[in-house]
């Protein structure tokens, strides 16, 4: 029978077996994934791990600053951290088309990786948080016809975009790769993640700024964290966080009309999306009930500066999609 103990002795027994003195990178994002693959590599290796955190500045409040002191202070595990805020920001400039933002920001996170890893020294290994259904998924498309080792050309667990250039193709230690979501969820919980990590709702890759509609500014980012943070506040303090698959807020780049006091506001609009789904491929708007609505409306408006007027997204899936772009 598995067990969570069993896995995590031959998983660090199969690391170190092989990788033996080699060393190995690993890019945080600080998932449920990614954060149980890098106590397992650094129980296995210790220092020859070298965890990278990319900041492109696309996560929600607090979460960066979460996720390094989580790291340090539970786990003790040293994370590099590389603020490229500016970077990601200065890239998206003028940009307002969904596709050509994914596509931006994939490349710089492949180039940024890229300059990190080599300013690190050499690594042999790179350690990828591949699941069973992304081996079955993938099945021939990373390995070396020669040696039938599974190799990294391009960077998994953010984008799923960008080649990395030849001279940085590392072979992959993937300890993940013969587990379901909720076998990771356990072993994460076994180690000790917190729940927050362990049942998060998923966040795509570029964050953020596939929920400012139109061009990602300082800030627009800084509208929509302070209206997201305002939105899982309320539905955590009523502890309906599990009864959804995703909630979150989206920024419109349009300004309407409002009054505040005997002020004439125009500002921005946030959409609240929150929906149920089993797997993300189809979903529905979740009914809320009218009070959390009303309450999460009235701080965001009340709080927010720069937004005036909430409004709740009641299109399923198909035919709107779950995110704005
Ligand atoms: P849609 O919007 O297509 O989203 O209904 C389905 C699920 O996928 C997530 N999503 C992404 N995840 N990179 C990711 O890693 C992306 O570019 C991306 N776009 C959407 C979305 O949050 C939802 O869970």
């Amino acid at each position: 029978t598995w067990t969570t103990a069993a896995f995590v002795e031959e998983a660090i027994r199969e690391i170190r077996a092989k990788v033996g003195e080699k060393r190995v990178l690993l890019a945080l994002s600080g998932g449920v994934d990614s954060s149980t693959l890098a106590f397992l590599m650094y129980k296995a290796i210790g220092e020859q791990l070298t965890c990278v955190f990319i900041d492109q500045g696309f996560m929600r409040k607090l979460e960066p600053e979460r996720l390094l002191k989580l790291f340090k202070e539970q786990f003790h595990i040293p994370v590099e951290y590389v603020n490229a805020r500016d970077r990601f920001l200065n890239a998206l400039e003028g940009v307002t088309d969904p596709e050509e933002k994914r596509r931006r920001i994939g490349h710089e996170f492949i180039r940024e990786f890229e300059e990190t890893s080599r300013r690190l020294g050499h690594f042999d290994y790179l350690a990828q948080g591949t699941l069973y259904p992304d081996v079955i998924e993938s099945a021939d498309t990373n390995v070396d016809p020669q040696t039938g080792e599974r190799v990294a050309v391009k960077i998994k667990s953010h984008h799923n975009v960008g080649g990395l250039p030849k001279d940085l193709r590392f072979k992959l230690v993937e300890p993940l790769r013969k587990l379901f979501k909720d076998e990771v969820r356990k072993v994460g919980r076994s180690i000790g993640l917190p729940e927050e990590i362990v049942q998060r709702h998923p966040f795509p890759g570029p964050g953020l700024a596939i929920r400012i509609l139109g061009e990602v500014t300082a800030e627009r980012l800084n509208i929509l964290r302070d209206a997201d943070l305002i939105v899982r506040q309320e539905i955590n303090q009523r502890g309906l966080y599990h009864d959804y698959w995703q909630t979150f807020a989206v920024l419109l780049p349009i300004k309407s009309v409002g009054v505040m006091g005997d002020q004439r506001t125009y500002a921005y609009p946030i959409v609240l999306r929150i929906v149920t789904s089993e797997d993300g491929m189809t979903a529905d708007w979740a009914r809320v009930p009218y009070d959390v609505l009303e309450a999460i409306s009235n701080r965001i408006v009340n709080e927010v500066k720069g937004v005036n007027r909430v409004v709740y997204d009641i299109t399923s899936k198909p035919p709107g999609t779950i995110e704005w772009e």
